[in-house]
């Protein structure tokens, strides 16, 4: 079986992913990673505002992933960048990456390949619409604009990142907007898509809920 979950930034999905994948004994996968991985290698090279070279350069780049159900490590051309990966710079670059079909069309079937296995739960913005759409089981975590941003202030202040409140409000109000709006694959919920509102809700009581609706198809 495979398990998509998707949803805007802060809504929980990886916290709630790696959860759900360990109950399961599956294997997780972040698929905003990849995504991050090539917007750190377009920064690097200086192409973020050049959007040929830019898919010149993405489809040139060795993107790997090491998995279990709790841990995702992501190399780029062999060099680990699981944390370069996670700066404020990179994650606001990356919904202007991730908006070009080339680029998406490059990971989608980086996505496939690594799903096609199976006893898997794979999250990001698309999966259930785009990716994998005939994945057995679809959520779509949300949450209030507020509570997301206060998730991200607490992990980027803890990664030693000093961004203010008002920053951090802003980078996901845009970031909601670029997702949602863009041409190609744009965040939405799959029509078969089970919603859930995680502002209230603490990691362990969403993954209650979600094995409360896989129950009887595992
Ligand atoms: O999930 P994460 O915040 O790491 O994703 C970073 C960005 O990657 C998102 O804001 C979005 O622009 C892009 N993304 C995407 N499709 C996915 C996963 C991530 O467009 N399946």
């Amino acid at each position: 079986m495979r398990i998509a979950i998707d949803g805007p930034a802060g809504a929980g999905k990886s916290t709630v992913a790696k959860l759900l994948a360990s109950r399961l004994g599956y294997a997780y996968l972040d698929t905003g990673a990849l995504y991050r991985a090539l917007t750190l290698a377009a920064l690097k090279n200086g192409l973020l505002n050049d959007r040929n070279s830019l898919v010149q350069l993405a489809s040139s780049q060795e993107i790997t992933v090491t998995s279990t159900s709790n841990c995702q490590r992501v190399f780029l051309n062999g060099e680990d960048v699981t944390e370069a990966i996670r700066t404020p710079e990179v994650s606001c670059a990356t919904s202007l990456v991730a908006r070009i079909p080339e680029v998406r069309e490059l990971v989608t079937a980086k996505i496939r390949e690594l799903a096609q296995g199976g006893r898997i739960v794979v999250e990001g913005r698309d999966i259930g619409t785009v990716v994998l759409p005939d994945a057995e089981r679809k959520f779509y975590l949300t949450a209030s604009l507020e509570e997301r941003a206060r998730r991200h202030f607490r992990e980027a202040q803890k990664r030693g990142f000093t961004l203010s409140w008002e920053e951090q409000l802003r980078q996901i109000e845009v970031r909601d907007r670029q997702d949602s709006s863009r041409e190609v694959a744009p965040l939405k919920p799959a029509p078969d898509a089970i919603i859930v509102d995680t502002t209230d809700k603490t990691p362990d009581e969403v993954v209650e809920i979600m094995l409360r609706h896989l129950e009887g198809s595992l």
